[in-house]
Order: structure tokens, then C-alpha cells, then sequence
């Protein structure tokens, strides 16, 4: 350790102190000599004390910058008095008071205090941590007591610039330093700054807390604004940090410059101005604010809302009558606050007449009052700054008005008297409590178990090393005044709430800060939680929550679209596709609808597909159930005409049974159509085309019955062969083969691959068509072929037989049937497949119909006319073709077919 203090005297020296006498003759009147002094405002009571507690405090708010022309290095003066400052000086002054008179504390030993003035800037920090370290003695450099009093620790300093600058060089000594302002995150690190506790928190909890309160409010466009140091940067970086983890999004990142500069200050108000973001993250000391604010003011932008950090939330300097407009409806995140009993009276027992040296109470009390302390070399209201129009205006506002010293203190409205805000004062005091405490303990270390090794040794007061008293402070815990625990972690920081303030109007047009919530924070726990009956003010025209967003959330039914290179709460909104919905506002994406679902017309909803099938209760569905019902009435009106008529000739020519089959025949087909009509089942399905197939199978199986009759009939007839028969029974041979292959097919059909009802979704996005599949192709197929095999085997029979003129033309009549028949179902094959949903099965339907109604027309409604119309003509002579018609001349030359009664044989009698 002590090879370290003499790098620091060295260096000092190397600073301050310039060496005359270099040459080695000369030895003897080498003499050092002080170039200049560090010139630093403070108090010290060393006096009669063993110790003294080194204290930092911004009771200045800057420095006067350097008259150019001097070329030296000089130590800057001060300006800008700050009273919160002051009052935090003094309460330090106040618990050290405290403490001595306690006899729980450090019994037999006295306290005392050396506390520089920081002016709020790194140099003085860095000269005042210097001076505590070796003095400003010339020729004696006292390391550590320089008062006469041995230096314990420091208390300090408010900005977190200022306490790094200065823990970079305390911390070689390890010489503890307690903050109590200085919230920056990086003051965490143990290995940069071994020897720094505080007693508040890192912006790292206050970061996350802006975040909640961000989400808590549903902004997700937010802009941020810093001070240009440690505290604004390191606080906006871990807040950006934080909000990009919930994916929040911020508008825009600016900085307040340090030293005015007009440029850097218009960037940051024109980002103010020109986002769209309403909610404004201000990360900043006070002090450092009022170049900016007075920016807001002057370019009148009233309409946002300022999210605020610890360091100007409660600040007087902010929270001015003229700034309302600007600022009310803040929110943020305050220490919290306390009473310290006693203090009120401390910081009235101020008076510049105690003591003509006390040129800081001068100031103090000039500044106040606005007059000048007779006889006082100190200036005031003095203003060296770069004023906002760029140009250096020096301002010197000392007022001629003297103060008399009966001034009142009770009359002024000055944070310095303000105890109402005691939040950062007791933190303060529990800082200075901090040193005491850690050398309470110190002290009664018993000998043999102490905790320095060898051997457990003690320290002792006063003389100890900085490190040993480090060992205790790292460790010091104990109850502060109003009962909280306080208690440093590993990292030197302490955990514990956050109040939420909000900046409301009071009744004097003034700023209350209004307590309506607290943020919770403890290692595992972070929580915000707002007061029920508390209400926010917002500075908003509405008076409602402000709105802070980049595009508004999309609406339900579209999705949102990134936009290239911008920030993810930019966004298009972009409608969902057909069958995609998004029901929430604000999706990112669209979910496609499940299957049997489909979009709505707004897309924000899936709804039921419709489900299409052809239904009875529908027109067309009706028209065609009737016509198939009057289908089947019809045949079996042409039935009950047979039955009646059974025994007359013409019922009887050709095989009576056949038409029989033929009339049970068109009944099925017909009714067949039935089952095309209605929601499809699997059964329905199996059903349709297996009964249609077997319908016209036995339908043109008979008659091909028929025609064959015919065709041999022809046949004789040209080649004049008598008597050739064909036994009724071979026709029913022709039908019952037929109608077994077909059978057999169908049932091989309906096993294998039986038809089954679909869904189908493909065809059409909005319906689902319920229809059969028909299994296999080739089963259908051949189903079918065998119908259509049988109709070629008719129409070429009965082609050839057309000419068989008898009287009533059965030849022709097939033959006309079968036509229709065909063109029925040759043009049902491009109708078929051209029409989509329920209008392929009513193409189906009406084929069927059609074909039906052509052969039931074809074959039977001539017959049916002559039955019951011409009775006359239904004799066995004209059926037979030997009676000439009266109507038509043909000649009785050709064949004409009879059955004979007792359906036997079939005669083809030739007529020579
Ligand atoms: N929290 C601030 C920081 O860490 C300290 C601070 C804010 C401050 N305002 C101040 C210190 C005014 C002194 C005076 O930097």
C-alpha cells in the first residue's frame, strides 16, 4: 500500500509542484514550490476530531469557463449557486452531528467533516479527490490528514460522471466512498470501482421500471432524450436495452449537449418536434436540463409527455410555475421520501453574519435575497454561459440592493427550506450513517477475532488502512431513523421502491409531485403497482392517456407489414388473404381458417363453409324430385294400361314379360334420380350408381330381349325362311345374364372400392361441395360399359330391324329410343364435366330423366295410343301386319312379331 501512495504523491506532485533545482550542483537550493492551488469552496471541522468524513456535493451548478488568454492551467471558479445542493451539504453537516452526540455510534470517537463543493463538473470532483488524498500543504504532503484529522471515507458525489472520476482515483486507494446521487449502472462494477458503495439504486432497476410503466400504458413509440455524461448515456442504454427485449420501439435517441451548442441543441428539439412519438424519456440531471426546457418553452411544445428520471423529478429547478404548460403531466420515478426529524431547524440556523470567511453561506444568502452581503467579495447571479442565441452574453446581475441580514428566512420559498422532498437529503444521511456504522464496527473489533489475517487481527481507529475500513463497509447494515433496513449487496447498491410521481397542478398554478404508485424491486421481484384512488394527470387536450405509437395497431382482418428499415412498430397494415383472418387487432400475422372454415367478408373471422349438395327443398332439387316422382307414375300408369289391356294383341306381341321388365326397369331408373337428390350419405352413395347401372341394364337387357326378336325377324324376312323362332326363354336368358354380370360387377364394386361421400374443398374456397367419390373408375366403368354395350347391341339390332314395319313399328320405335338415348348421354358427358357442385348431380339427374322419358316415351307411348285411342287397330291381325292400316299404306310384306298366348314360342310368320 504504501508503495501506491507514493505514486500518487508523485504524481501530484508532477501536477502541482514544479521542480527548481534540477542540476546536480546545485542540490542545495533545490526547493519545491506550489505553481498554483486548487481552488476549492468548502467546509471542514477537523478540529478536536480524530476523524473526518470527506463529503462531495454539487453546490455550484458549473464552472466559469477559462479566460482564454491564460495560458496555465488555473482551477476553475464557480457560478450558478444550487440550493438542493446546499441543502444536501448541510445535512451532512447535520448527521455528523447527530451521530457524535449519540452514544450508540462510535462512543469515543468523534466525527468530523471536509466537504468540497463539485460545481457539478469532473474537474473540481477530480481536484477535491486529489486534495483529500494529499492536501494542498506545500511542502507536505499529508497523505490522508491534511485537516489533522485522519480521512475515514468519502461521502460523494452527486453526478455519476463525478463519482466515476473521482472512485478512479479513491479506488487505487481503496478508500470507500459512499454515494448517495449517483445512480449510473456502471457504478456497479466491482472492478472498476472497487472501494464505491451507495445508498441508492442503479439505473438499471429504474430502466426496467420505465419499461413497465411504458408497457403499463400501452405506448410503444417513445422517444429519448440524455444528458450528454455517464448517467444519461448508461441510463438510455439500458433502457433501450430493456424496451427492445419487449419489443417496444424507440422514435428517436438524442442528447442534450454539455456545453451549449446551438446545432446539437436544435437536433434534439427538432427530433422532439417532428416524431410522432408523445412520450419522451428524459434522462438527465436538472441541472443540466435548463438549456432544454428553456427550448421547449421557446419553441412552445406543450403536447408531450415526459417520462422522468430520479435526478429531476422532484427538482425545484424544474418544476417552475413557468414551466407548467410545458411539463405537468410528468411521470416518473422518485426516491423515496422520508422525514428527518431535527433537520428543518439545522438548515434555518444559516446566517452570513456567523461567520465572514463562510463565503458559500454569502452566497447562499445573497443569492436568496437577491442584495449583495456588504463588504463580500462574492459574486452572484453571475451567468457565463453561451446564452441560447449562440453568442456569449455575460451577464452581471449583482443587485445594488445590500442585505441588511434581517432578511427572513421564514419568508423565502427556497428548496433549501423545502423539507417537504426530503428523498435525496436522506440519502445523504444514510450515506454519512453508512461510514459511521462501518467504523463503529471497526471499532469494536475484539482483538484475536478480528478479520484481518494473520493471526485475526483488528484495525484501529484512527489510524487505520482505507481497505480494512472497506472490509466494514462492504458489509454495513443497520435501521435508518425511520425504520427501513439498509443494506448494501455485493455490488454495493441497495434495492428497495421506486415512487411513482406525477406532476399535477396545485391550487397556486403551481407543480405538486402526487404519489400514485410504487415500483417494487428487490433481486427476484420487480413490480409496479398503481394507487387505486389515485388519478394521472395527463398533458394531453383530452386530459386522457397520451397516445405514442408509429402507425396505429392494425385493425382486425389485416396483418401487419414490415416496413424496410424502419423500426418494427412501423408498420403497413396489409389485408389477410381469402381464408386467412386475423381476429385481434394488430397481428402480425394472419392464421389460415381451419378446413371446414373459410374468411369472412372482412376477414376477421372464420366462419362455416356453406355446405353444397343439390336439396329437395330447393328449386331445382324440387323440379327434378317431381319430375322423377311423375316419371315413375307415368310407367306405372303405362303398367296399370297393360295390366288392363294384357290380353289384347298388342300387349301380348313381342313377349308381354319383357315390356313388363322393361316398365319395372324405367320405375327404378327414374326413381333412381331420387337418390342423386339430398345431402349425400355413403350409403346414398353406393346406392346411385349402383342402382341407375342395374336400372338400365335390365332395362335395355330386355330390351334387347326384344330387338333381337326383331332382328331375327328381319333377318327371316329377307332371307324368306319360314318359322324361325326364338324361344321366349332364351330372351329371358339375354336378361338374366345381363343383369348378373351387372350385379356381379356391382357387387364387386360396392366391396372393393365402394363409392364414398367427399368433402370436396377444392373446387370452390367458400362452400364445400358434399359429393360421392366414386371409389374406382374402372367399376364405374365397366358398370357402365355393360349399359352401354347392351344400348350398341339394341341399336344395332333394331337398326337393322327398322324397317320391320308392322303396324306399329316396334323396329323404328326402339331404334328412335335408343337414339335419344344415346344423344342423352353422349351430350351428358361434356355437360357433366363442365359444371361444378350440386349442378353435376342435377345434369346426372336430368340425363337419367331425360333418357328414361325418352325410352319410356319412345317404346310405350305409341303403344299406349293405340291401346287406348284405336282400339280398332289392336287386333291380332294389325299387330300381326296382316290387316292394312287405314291410315298408312305400307305394305304387309314384312315381318311383323307376335307372341302367342301362351308365351312359348315367338312365330315369326312370314306373309307371302
Ligand atoms: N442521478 C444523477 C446521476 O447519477 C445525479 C444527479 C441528478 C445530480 N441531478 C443532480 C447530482 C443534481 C447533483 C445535482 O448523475
Amino acid at each position: 500500500m504504501a508503495s501506491r501512495k507514493n505514486y500518487l504523491v508523485l504524481g501530484c506532485l508532477a501536477l502541482l509542484w514544479a521542480d527548481l533545482g534540477i542540476h546536480g550542483e546545485e542540490k542545495e537550493e533545490q526547493t519545491c514550490r506550489l505553481l498554483g492551488k486548487f481552488d476549492l469552496n468548502g467546509y471542514v471541522d477537523a478540529k478536536n476530531h480524530t476523524l473526518v468524513i470527506g463529503g462531495l456535493f454539487p453546490i455550484h451548478s458549473r464552472t466559469i469557463p477559462a479566460n482564454e488568454s491564460i495560458l496555465e492551467p488555473v482551477s476553475a471558479k464557480c457560478e450558478g449557486f444550487n440550493f438542493r445542493g446546499f441543502r444536501w451539504m448541510k445535512t451532512m453537516i447535520h448527521t455528523i452531528k447527530e451521530i457524535n452526540e449519540r452514544k450508540d455510534i462510535l462512543p469515543n470517537t468523534t466525527l468530523g467533516y471536509q466537504i468540497f463543493d463539485t460545481c457539478f463538473t469532473i474537474s473540481k470532483a477530480m481536484e477535491s479527490a486529489l486534495v483529500f488524498l494529499t492536501g494542498q500543504e506545500e511542502n507536505k504532503p499529508n497523505i490522508r490528514n491534511s485537516t489533522g484529522a485522519y480521512l475515514a471515507g468519502i461521502v460523494g458525489s452527486g453526478g455519476s460522471s463525478l463519482s466515476i472520476a473521482a472512485s478512479r482515483i479513491l479506488g487505487l486507494y481503496y478508500l470507500p466512498q459512499v454515494g448517495y446521487f449517483s445512480t449510473c449502472s456502471i457504478l456497479s462494477d466491482k472492478f472498476q470501482f472497487p472501494s464505491y458503495i451507495r445508498t441508492i439504486a442503479s439505473d438499471k432497476f429504474q430502466s426496467q421500471a420505465m419499461v413497465k410503466l411504458i408497457q403499463h400504458f400501452g405506448w410503444v413509440w417513445v422517444g429519448t432524450i440524455a444528458a450528454d455524461d455517464d448517467y444519461g448515456k448508461y441510463g438510455v442504454k439500458a433502457f433501450k436495452e430493456q424496451m427492445e427485449s419487449v419489443n417496444l420501439c424507440i422514435a428517436f435517441s438524442e442528447t442534450i449537449p454539455k456545453v451549449y451548442s446551438h446545432e446539437k441543441m436544435q437536433k434534439a428539439v427538432k427530433a422532439v418536434r417532428s416524431s410522432t412519438a408523445r412520450v419522451i424519456v428524459l434522462y438527465a440531471s436538472d441541472i443540466d436540463l435548463s438549456p432544454f426546457v428553456l427550448e421547449m418553452v421557446y419553441h412552445n411544445i406543450t403536447d408531450r409527455t415526459w417520462i422522468a428520471s430520479e435526478a429531476w423529478i422532484t427538482s425545484a429547478l424544474m418544476a417552475k410555475p413557468e414551466y407548467v404548460p410545458y411539463f405537468r403531466g410528468s411521470i416518473g420515478f422518485a426516491i423515496p421520501r422520508t422525514d428527518i426529524p431535527g433537520l428543518k431547524e439545522f438548515l434555518y440556523d444559516v446566517h452570513p453574519s456567523k461567520d465572514p470567511n463562510d463565503i458559500l453561506t454569502i452566497e447562499f444568502w445573497q443569492t436568496a435575497f437577491n442584495c449583495t452581503w456588504p463588504n463580500s467579495s462574492v459574486p452572484y447571479n453571475v451567468d457565463h454561459r453561451v446564452n441560447m442565441t449562440g453568442k456569449e452574453d455575460r451577464l452581471y446581475a449583482m443587485s445594488d440592493k445590500l442585505c441588511t441580514g434581517e432578511e427572513k428566512l421564514e419568508e423565502l420559498n427556497n428548496t433549501y427550506l423545502d423539507v417537504s422532498q426530503l428523498r435525496i437529503t436522506n440519502n445523504v444521511k444514510q450515506a454519512v450513517y453508512a461510514m459511521a456504522y462501518a467504523l463503529d464496527e471497526l471499532s469494536r473489533c475484539q482483538d484475536g477475532e478480528g478479520p484481518f489475517m494473520p493471526d485475526f487481527t483488528c484495525a484501529y481507529l484512527p489510524d487505520f488502512e482505507p481497505w480494512q475500513l472497506m472490509y466494514y463497509v462492504k458489509k454495513v447494515q443497520f435501521k435508518t431513523h425511520d425504520g427501513k433496513e439498509m443494506k448494501v449487496d455485493v455490488n454495493g447498491d441497495v434495492t428497495g421502491h421506486y415512487d411513482v410521481l406525477n406532476w399535477q397542478l396545485d391550487e397556486n398554478g403551481g407543480i405538486a409531485f402526487v404519489k400514485v404508485g410504487e415500483y417494487k424491486f428487490a433481486p427476484d421481484k420487480f413490480e409496479l403497482v398503481f394507487q387505486k384512488n389515485s388519478t394521472i394527470f395527463w398533458n394531453t387536450e383530452s386530459s386522457g392517456l397520451p397516445h405514442s405509437v408509429c402507425t396505429d395497431v392494425c385493425p382486425p382482418g389485416t396483418r401487419k407489414g414490415i416496413r424496410q428499415g424502419e423500426p418494427i412498430c412501423c408498420f403497413d397494415c396489409i389485408p389477410c388473404a381469402d381464408g386467412h383472418v386475423s381476429e385481434r387487432a394488430g397481428q402480425r400475422e394472419c392464421e389460415q381458417c381451419g378446413e371446414d372454415y373459410w374468411s369472412n367478408e372482412e376477414k376477421s373471422m372464420c366462419v362455416l363453409k356453406e355446405v353444397e349438395f343439390l336439396a329437395y327443398d330447393e328449386a331445382l332439387g324440387f323440379t327434378l324430385l317431381i319430375l322423377s316422382i311423375l316419371g315413375a307414375l307415368v310407367v306405372v300408369a303405362v303398367i296399370v294400361v297393360y295390366v288392363m289391356y294384357r290380353q289384347t294383341p298388342l300387349v301380348n306381341a313381342n313377349d308381354r314379360e319383357l315390356s313388363f321388365l322393361i316398365q319395372v326397369s324405367l320405375i327404378i331408373t327414374v326413381l333412381s334420380s331420387l337418390l342423386f337428390i339430398g345431402k349425400p350419405y355413403n350409403w346414398s352413395c353406393m346406392a346411385r350408381q349402383v342402382t341407375l347401372a342395374l336400372g338400365f341394364s335390365l332395362c335395355l337387357s330386355s330390351t334387347l330381349g326384344k330387338t333381337i326378336s326383331l332382328f331375327f325377324a328381319y333377318r327371316i324376312s329377307i332371307s324368306k325362311t319360314r318359322f324361325i323362332s326364338m324361344r321366349p326363354l332364351f330372351r329371358k336368358i339375354i336378361v338374366l345374364i345381363s343383369v348378373l354380370a351387372e350385379v356381379s360387377i356391382c357387387i364387386a364394386y360396392l366391396i372393393l372400392q365402394p363409392p364414398k361421400v367427399y368433402k370436396n374443398m377444392e373446387s370452390q374456397n367458400i362452400k364445400i361441395i358434399l359429393e360421392c367419390n366414386e371409389g374406382s373408375i374402372e367399376f364405374l366403368c365397366s358398370m357402365f360399359g355393360i349399359d352401354a354395350f347392351l344400348a350398341l347391341l339394341c341399336f344395332l339390332t333394331t337398326f337393322v330391324a327398322r324397317q320391320l314395319a308392322d303396324n306399329y313399328y316396334e323396329g323404328k320405335c326402339i331404334t328412335f329410343g335408343i337414339l335419344v338415348f344415346f344423344i342423352v348421354w353422349i351430350s351428358f358427358v361434356p355437360a357433366y364435366l363442365s359444371t361444378k357442385g350440386k349442378f353435376k348431380v342435377a345434369v346426372e339427374i336430368f340425363a337419367i330423366l331425360a333418357s328414361s322419358y325418352g325410352l319410356l316415351g319412345c317404346i310405350f307411348a305409341p303403344k299406349c295410343f293405340i291401346i287406348l285411342l284405336r282400339p280398332k287397330r289392336n287386333t291380332d291381325e294389325t299387330v300381326g301386319g296382316r290387316v292394312p292400316t287405314v291410315d298408312r299404306s305400307i305394305q304387309l310384306t314384312s315381318a311383323s312379331v307376335s307372341s302367342e298366348l301362351n308365351n312359348t314360342t315367338v312365330s315369326t310368320i312370314l306373309d307371302e
